[in-house]
């Protein structure tokens, strides 16, 4: 009620500072011209009809909006009157596979046309992973796919989101006719479906009601969802309009018609009755013998196709197991199958390497060569190749694809996919073009002044980290450990802003259970003391690798320098705990960043690495400590209480290969 209180305060403030005069909006379209909204990404009018993303096979978003913002909120005498809207519109879903139950599209009332972070794949383009978003936005989500992270209740939901993936409110698809029967609507189906939306302001209700199209509004709203908190998901001035994506399976999400109106009462009729259908294999329109003739023929033609498919699977089932792997095999096939990501092909990868030269390679990581790529001459890949001549190599391999699949962050390198041939196993990721931390903070001893990474973007990019392995260690119902902390697998994308990488020795273990012993794995400097005795790497023993490279990033000085040859050689942590001591720890700050006067935050920096690298595990906070420190109490409120349930991941995956 208080967070209410402070926002309305926040509202009234801004309507006195603008004093708006709320102008409505009213607008029909049976029809759609590209100048009518603004489009972005792949968004496009095609033949008076909006088609969200595109038919490309890479990950992509589209939106359309209409150009003006809606006036959510005005205060024509001093109180807050929150607008109230009716909208229709007629829209059309359909996976290009059609196994493949795409992800929907979203009516969104928005801030801004771009919610910042917006990622692809099941978040409609507009939340970036499975937690809560800043922007103030309300999407209604017509999802065909069932994501049970985000507690979905079925593959074919209408829901209602308040700045969340997580729906506050979902009902399967459909409508309650007039004898009061609910009938389903399966909405990737490729029909034409009606809905209506309409948003009360004072009684801070939306119901939404879906039909299909020609038929006339059912009376009962499938979804009426009403909750005082809405108003914290409002801003004064809102984009409407329409967003979709995809990942690599093309899935056509259409708006053919659309109205709205704020001015109170229903928004203006559409005409339904002359728009196209878009079908998976419309029959031949005509006669009807036609039609029987042309069913007879399409029906021997599936039976032909079908004893042939047949033939060819019992080929392919008999080359297989010939040439590939034995008894993990299978395994892998049910992954390609049930869950993400997805499986590329050796040629698509072939091609984007420019078949694996030596030009395109971006060095070694943890398990083998990466390579730099393009797909289809935009997007930018990274590929990991991994040789296994063992079991292991499998094992490690499948948990990895597993474990990362799922992992969604923006602090954290997304996988797009996976490959496999014969005895080599591919990783594709997204391209880092600022590569590792590595390069920007040791590996430029005589760069110049201005190339060398200020304290800012050092900062920023460990809080990054640091949200990202919160993520990973509290974000999911089972722990997930990374185990190889290091710069080397911290990556900077485009904006500089970090990510963590190389998710192969990511193991996951459920909460509160004890790790089993497993071998060491990581790297030596970062490896913490205890697993010298106790090989069970734990959360704590992460938290000192970050510890670690939080020093490293201030002092601009490795952990160990030049692999222990020297006798006096100190290790980092140990210099920068000497000069703790002796109060003057603000010494060790690396000298080409000391100039830059933060005192405080450097000071706070230093003794949170510290206090992270403690040898003691009981002593080290945990990342979500960590994260306060970094970024404020609020940053570990955004984690809120998701708890995402990997459980149903293969159960084999994630055995310990002892
Ligand atoms: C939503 O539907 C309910 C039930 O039909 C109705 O009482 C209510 O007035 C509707 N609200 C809006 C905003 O249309």
């Amino acid at each position: 009620m208080l967070r209410i209180t402070a926002y309305s305060a926040l509202f009234f403030l801004l309507f006195h500072l603008f004093n708006t005069h709320s102008s409505a909006i009213n607008f029909l379209y049976n029809s759609f011209n590209p100048t009518d909204l603004i489009l972005i990404s792949d968004a496009r009018v095609d033949s008076s009809i909006v088609r969200l993303t595109n038919d490309s096979d890479q990950s992509s978003i589209g939106r359309a909006f209409y150009p003006t913002p809606l006036k959510m909120i005005t205060t024509p005498t001093n109180t807050n009157t929150i607008t109230s809207f009716s909208t229709s519109f007629v829209f059309s879903i359909l996976p290009q596979d059609p196994t493949n139950p795409g992800f929907g599209l979203a009516f969104v009332l928005s801030n801004t046309t771009s919610p910042s972070g917006a990622i692809s794949g099941q978040y409609f383009g507009l939340f970036s992973n499975a937690l809560p978003i800043h922007t103030p936005l309300l999407a209604v989500e017509f999802d065909t796919g069932q994501n049970q992270e985000f507690n979905d209740s079925d593959g074919n939901h209408v829901g209602i989101d308040l700045n969340s993936i997580q729906s506050s409110f979902n009902q399967t698809a459909g409508y309650w006719d007039s004898t009061g029967e609910f009938r389903t609507i399966h909405m990737n189906s490729g029909q034409n479906i009606r809905a209506w939306i309409e948003f009360s302001g004072t009684d801070l209700q939306i119901n939404v009601t879906i039909s299909p199209a020609g038929i006339s509004k059912p009376s009962r709203p499938l979804i009426s969802y009403q909750n005082p908190e809405i108003v914290n998901y409002l801003s004064d001035q809102m984009y409407v309009g329409f967003s979709a994506s995809k990942v690599t399976w093309v899935e056509r999400q259409r708006i053919l018609g659309w109205s709205l109106s704020d001015m109170g009462g229903a928004a203006r009729e559409l005409n339904t009755s002359n728009l196209p259908v878009f079908l998976p294999d419309s029959p031949p329109r005509g006669s009807p013998s036609a039609g029987l003739i042309s069913g007879t023929t399409i029906g021997s033609v599936v039976v032909m196709a079908v004893c042939l498919w047949g033939l060819y699977w019992f080929w392919y089932r008999k080359q297989r197991n010939k040439e590939e792997l034995e008894a993990d095999d299978d395994k892998i096939e049910e992954w390609e199958l049930e869950y993400w990501p997805h499986r590329f092909s050796y040629e698509e990868l072939w091609k984007a390497t420019k078949g694996f030269s030596k030009e395109e390679m971006l060095g070694f990581g943890g398990f083998g060569r990466v390579y730099k790529g393009v797909l289809s001459s935009t997007t930018e890949i990274a590929v990991k190749c991994i040789s296994h001549d063992s079991k292991q190599g499998v094992r490690e391999f499948m948990a990895e694809i597993s474990s990362m699949g799922r992992l969604q962050h923006k602090n954290l390198v997304n996988m797009k996919g996976w490959c496999r041939k014969g005895n080599e196993l591919m990783l594709v990721y997204d391209y880092m073009p600022n590569g590792s931390l590595n390069n920007w903070i040791f590996d430029k001893p005589n760069t110049p002044e201005d190339q060398i990474l200020g304290w800012d973007v050092r900062r920023r990019v460990l809080g990054d980290v640091a949200e990202g392995l919160l993520y990973l260690h509290h974000g999911w119902d089972q722990m997930v450990l990374h185990r190889d902390i290091k710069p080397g697998n911290i990556l900077l994308d485009g904006e500089m802003r970090g990510r963590l990488g190389d998710f192969g020795l990511a193991k996951l273990y459920q909460h509160g259970e004890a790790p089993g012993k497993t071998r060491v794995v990581g790297t030596l400097g970062y490896l913490a003391p205890e697993l010298a005795h106790v090989p069970a790497p734990t959360a704590a023993s992460d938290v000192y690798s970050f510890g670690v490279v939080m020093l490293e990033v201030a002092c601009g000085r490795r952990q160990i320098e030049g692999w222990l040859e020297e006798e006096d050689e100190v290790l980092l942590v140990d210099r920068v705990s000497e000069l703790y001591v002796e109060g003057r720890v603000l010494e060790a700050v690396d000298e080409r960043i000391r100039g830059e006067c933060k005192v405080e935050e450097m000071e706070k920096v230093l003794k949170l690495g510290l206090a992270c690298s403690h040898p003691d595990p009981n002593h080290r906070p945990t990342m979500k400590e960590v994260v306060a420190v970094l970024l404020g109490e609020e940053a570990v409120a955004r984690l809120g209480s998701l708890v995402v349930d990997l459980g149903r991941i293969g159960s084999g995956a994630f055995d310990d290969p002892t």
